[in-house]
């Protein structure tokens, strides 16, 4: 029997994040069903792990769109009819347009990982390598129209260590993502985390 609370995942590449959602699902630790899984890279790994695990999946190939925000709408149309709870970003190389964030507003979070407001973008670990910061780690967050910039839910501090390169420092970052991701859904599912604009947010609206 599915839960009421219904999860659509979207992924880009390898899916270790989404996993850790499915593990947590199957040992009941998160009292929710996991829709579909979403992935622009119809080739990415993590499709084929949704699949074992019987998950719908569907791949949008973004060069068979005339703009993303045409891109962003099939998904939003792939999506209305299956009445989501719960958009997770887990791996997403895109940024979701205006009309994505809209559709979902603050049933939508993603997985960054950085201590934001640090090292936002692309390549965060090599910024936190340059820079020379002693923790790095990750943070998951509500979705708003900026570039990861939502309202912080959960972060996971990790220390940079003398030998560290970029693909030493995501492995030990990456472990703390998969940890923390299920936790933020499991608060969201329970209804113990709700979206609120931080001040920041407030003094940027009004
Ligand atoms: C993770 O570090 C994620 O935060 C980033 O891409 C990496 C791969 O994620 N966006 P996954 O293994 O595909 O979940």
């Amino acid at each position: 029997m599915s839960n009421h609370f219904k999860i659509a995942i979207l992924i880009s590449g390898r899916g270790s994040n989404m996993n850790s959602i499915i593990e947590a699902v199957k040992k009941g630790e998160i009292n929710a069903s996991l829709d579909v899984v979403i992935s622009n890279n119809p080739e990415a790994k993590g499709l084929e792990t949704a699949k074992e695990h019987g998950i719908d999946t569907k791949a949008f190939d973004l060069n068979s769109y005339t703009s993303r925000a045409e891109f962003d709408l099939a998904i939003i149309k792939f999506l209305k009819p299956r009445n989501i709870d719960l958009v997770v970003l887990a791996g997403y190389m895109l940024l979701v347009g205006a009309d994505f964030v809209s559709a979902y507003k603050s049933n939508m979070i993603n997985i960054h990982p950085s201590l934001l407001p640090s090292f936002i973008g692309r390549r965060p670990h090599q910024q936190a390598l340059d820079y020379g910061v002693k923790l790095a780690g990750c943070t998951v967050h509500f979705v708003t129209e900026g570039l990861d910039d939502g309202p912080i839910i959960m972060q996971a501090a990790v220390p940079l260590l003398e030998d560290d390169n970029e693909a030493s420092l995501a492995a030990r970052v990456l472990k703390e993502e998969n940890r923390i991701l299920p936790e933020c859904v499991n608060l969201i599912v329970e209804g113990k985390v709700k979206f609120k604009r931080s001040i920041r947010h407030e003094k940027s609206i009004n």
